[in-house]
């Protein structure tokens, strides 16, 4: 087959690829990860690329290469290096360190190691982890190199529909776990055949790309996991360069859209031993429920978009330089936090619910999540404030930075509203199921790189959380990476992250009969 040399500027990386490829797929192949919100369908227009010389914009995903080519890929189409998440809880619970003891026959004078391995569908996360005693000596992480096929589950199913195409989305994650090992052995002086175990954990569909196992069924109702089960695979059937009498284990998902992260953050959370009512939220672009107490337990998987990721926002993008993270308003005019301290070019998911907590504080934005009149607002607002609320298309708009015009839009509060209806539903519902209110929760634990970055105070003030006195909402960090720590070396941790999973029930938030109801009234401020 004919092959064409394609050079990209301004990295000045070249490659040789088909004739048929995608410039999506060549990009992939030169290490430049683009942005795919629509997992290549030419919907989003998120990908756009520059042919040079003559300047012709096109989309990377449609583009088919039939000849050698120089092409820009704009800062605005990278899926940019994003603030990953690795800190976690520190559970302080007392480990049994009793997993390596199994190699102690095959190694009985160096140390023994293990990774502990949190495979996002955004970002990957490992730990390099002492087995003997539990410490972890390093961490690394990674953009999920799977994005380039789509930004969300969804796309990533889709696109591993047919075996070699499963394959493929596997070779990838394999390729980036065994990159994160090998850099953290570097770091640290190990050899990688000490490493001998691995435990890894994750969405449903990620575990079962990762273990090369059917996702179709993920994507069709009732949206049913090929397997639900905890696994314990030998390294070389997966993939991983480690020891090679070294053994992967794998972690029990819940339901289809519940994985074995979530059974992993219940389970660093402490879930299962609570007292007292309590509630774990890890939203991304799904937001994951778990609420209840030793008794009993309900999880659920709510479809809130990625609008608190900062997609589908006007201005909005993921945690990256440049990003608005935090809006305060003081009495003359706001105040912007942005990330690397660099100039505003974008809104984060943070910022986002600061900025619209402070419109409607200051009465901007009322509690329908119109925007006011204008006219009626002149007398009420210091003049910095007021100049900022402009038009855009003939709609009101809020004007967050002047220079790069990061501006809040309507629509874009009507898409922050239908995010925290959607978690906001699925934490009431469960309420229901567990037959309490609000004041019944007694803890809040927000895990993930969103419950950690935003404030308590905004999350409450859009009515995203339950209306409970913010001292009693936590971040608890990668706590799906603590969680997965935590079963890299302890038998009973397994043991127990089995049997959570069996025990947490599962709740199809939209089949329930109140659904509608309650996603329509929480859809107010
Ligand atoms: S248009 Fe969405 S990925 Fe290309």
């Amino acid at each position: 087959m004919k092959h064409f040399d394609i050079t990209f500027k301004p990295d000045n990386r070249q490659i040789s690829i088909h004739a048929g490829a995608t410039l999506l797929e060549a990009a992939g192949q030169a290490g430049i990860i683009l942005n795919t919100v629509c997992g290549g369908k030419g919907i989003c227009k998120k990908c756009e690329a520059i042919l040079e010389p003559d300047g012709q914009k096109v989309l990377a995903c449609q583009y088919r290469i039939e000849n050698d080519l120089t092409v820009t890929i704009p800062a605005g189409s990278r899926f940019f290096e994003q603030k990953i998440l690795a800190e976690g809880i520190d559970t302080k619970a007392q480990i049994q360190c009793d997993i390596y003891e199994k190699y102690l026959p095959i190694q009985p004078e160096a140390e023994i190691f293990g990774a502990a391995v949190d495979i996002g569908t955004t970002t990957v996360v490992a730990k390099l982890i002492n087995m003997a005693d539990g410490q972890c000596l390093a961490t690394r992480g990674a953009l999920n190199p799977q994005s380039r096929y789509g930004d969300d589950v969804i796309s990533r199913i889709a696109y591993g529909e047919t075996d070699a195409k499963l394959a493929k989305l596997k070779k990838i994650i394999t390729d980036c776990i065994n990159d994160l090992v090998a850099g953290l052995c570097k770091q640290t002086t190990i050899d990688i055949k000490q490493i001998f175990e691995v435990c890894a954990v994750g969405n449903t569909t990620m575990n079962h790309i990762f273990l090369k196992l059917p996702v179709k069924q993920l994507g069709q109702a009732p949206y049913k996991a090929y397997s639900l089960d905890a696994k314990d695979t030998p390294a070389g059937d997966i993939g991983l360069r480690i020891n090679p009498a070294g053994n992967i284990h794998t972690v029990a998902n819940i339901a289809g859209f519940v994985g074995s992260d979530t059974t992993s953050v219940a389970l660093a959370t402490g879930i299962d031993s609570a007292e007292e009512v309590t509630l774990v939220v890890d939203i991304g672009t799904n937001g994951e429920l778990v609420l209840g107490t030793a008794d009993k337990l309900y999880a659920a998987s709510c479809a809130a978009g990625p609008a608190l990721e900062g997609a589908r926002i006007n201005c909005g993008s993921r945690a990256v330089e440049g990003a608005i993270e935090a809006v305060v308003a003081n009495e003359d005019d706001i105040v912007l936090d942005v990330i690397g301290n660099s100039p505003a070019h974008s809104i984060c998911g943070s910022g986002l619910l600061d900025a619209v907590a402070v419109l409607l504080d200051l009465g901007i934005v009322d509690s329908t999540g119109r925007f006011a009149k204008p006219e009626t607002m002149k007398n009420k607002l210091a003049p910095a404030i007021f100049s900022r609320i402009i038009e855009q298309d003939g709609q009101p708009a809020f004007l967050l930075d002047e220079v790069q015009k990061v501006i809040l839009t309507q629509k874009d509060i009507r898409q922050v509203q239908l995010a925290k209806s959607a978690i906001r539903a699925g934490i009431i519902l469960l309420e229901r199921k567990l037959g309490i209110g609000d004041d019944d929760i007694r803890q809040i634990f927000l895990a993930g790189a969103f419950g950690n970055y935003i404030r308590r105070e905004s999350a409450l003030r859009i009515g995203l959380l339950p209306d409970v006195p913010a001292e009693r909402i936590h971040s608890v960090g990668n706590a799906a990476c603590s969680g997965a720590q935590m079963m890299l070396v302890s038998r009973r941790c397994r043991e127990e992250a089995k049997e959570l999973a069996r025990k947490i029930e599962y709740v199809e938030i939209a089949h329930e009969p109140d659904f509608q109801t309650e996603f329509t009234n929480c859809m107010s401020f």
